[in-house]
């Protein structure tokens, strides 16, 4: 069998995509390429945010040369200034302003301390919005403002994410775990998305878990779940209770540790990706030490993965190849990427669908 290489197969755009952390927006314009799309992000005077395509429609200077003024933003070759609606609203040394001065504006939130845009063509679809669980809730730490570059396709990242059984080769020194090599992985598929799970039963605590909660002398079961959510999100879930107690959700929240390890992915062209990760736990809230060590190890790990991910972008455009044989732990990642492929055809046919009737 072989699979043809898929990098040029488009994106989902009736989406929320994270742009920016709110940090990386201040009083300068920031230019950012999203969906192949060229893109400005700037702060109104009130701080509010707005996201243009990052083109002057007078002799297409990018806007994020310009800069943020009363009202917009100022195109810094001829000082058109444009709303955050992407209408022109001052023309220096003229009246008039002809209806072709405007320019494509992106419906943006800013919330989760991140920046997020609507780049669908039709009105955003707030119920599509992601929902970030533990998020500014009492007893939970976060680690955020979680940013990476990576040099492949959002594909290739999804199988990264959605493969359980990568971690113990490629993460030996951060999250690996050799307990976890043989234990399978269950797949469930619902609406929004899917999850990928195993429970590594009646093992010793490991030492960070052993500091983070008393589990006492005792053995653990460890049930770490990968979550895919349409079209481009990951958050893992790891649970760690005394081994053998019941699994309820209240047991799996309260009786041993929890961590939520979010990543939203934003393609950037077709072989790369903006991935802004955010990290949740509920224990050892405050421990500085503790907040230095995982970060250090999420970056490493991802980076890690940045590595592989890469080389096998460049094998894909060599080859033309996406793989040339399919084993069990490819049903997950497999199954994310059909469930894509299905709302990238329902798009197409909408938009056909649209474009007939008009
Ligand atoms: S190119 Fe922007 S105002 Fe002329
Ligand atoms: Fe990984």
């Amino acid at each position: 069998m072989s699979m043809k290489a898929d990098f040029t197969q488009g994106f989902v755009r009736d989406h929320w995509y994270a742009a920016a952390w709110s940090g990386e927006v201040g009083e300068k314009p920031f230019a950012r390429r999203i969906l192949n799309e060229r893109i400005v992000l700037f702060r109104m005077a009130d701080g509010t945010v707005g996201a243009l395509e990052d083109r002057c429609p007078h002799r297409l200077a990018p806007l994020s040369m310009g800069e943020c003024a009363e009202g917009g933003l100022r195109c810094g070759y001829h000082g058109m200034v444009f709303n955050a609606e992407g209408q022109c609203i001052g023309i220096p040394g003229q009246d008039i302003i002809p209806p072709t001065a405007r320019t494509r504006a992106y419906p943006a939130i800013e919330t989760y301390g991140l920046i997020w845009i609507w780049t669908g063509s039709g009105k955003p679809d707030h119920s599509r919005f992601p929902h970030i669980m533990g998020y500014g809730e009492d007893g939970w730490a976060m680690l955020d403002g979680g940013y990476q570059h990576h040099a492949g396709n959002y594909r290739i990242e999804i199988e990264n994410l959605m493969d359980p059984a990568h971690t113990t080769f490629l993460h030996k020194e951060t999250i690996g775990n050799k307990a976890a090599k043989d234990v399978p992985v269950h797949v469930a598929q619902g609406d929004k998305g899917l999850t990928a799970f195993r429970w590594i039963e009646n093992v010793p605590p490991t030492p960070l878990d052993q500091k983070s909660h008393d589990f006492g002398e005792g053995r653990v079961d460890r049930r770490v779940a990968f979550n895919f959510e349409l079209p481009a999100t990951s958050f893992v879930d790891i649970a760690v209770i005394p081994a053998g107690m019941e699994r309820s959700e209240d047991n799996l929240m309260h009786g041993g540790i929890r961590t939520f390890s979010y990543k939203f992915l934003t393609p950037e062209t077709d072989r790369s990706t903006h991935f802004f990760w955010l990290h949740l736990r509920n224990y050892r809230k405050g421990d500085q030490q503790l907040d230095a060590i995982l970060r250090g190890n999420l970056e490493k790990t991802f980076n890690e993965d940045n590595e592989m991910v890469a080389a096998i972008q460049r094998e894909q455009e060599e080859t033309g190849l996406r793989q040339r044989t399919a084993i069990a732990i490819d049903r997950a990642p497999i199954m994310a990427l059909r469930m894509i492929d299905r709302m990238i055809s329902a798009e197409q046919e909408q938009s056909d669908v649209a474009k007939a009737s008009a």
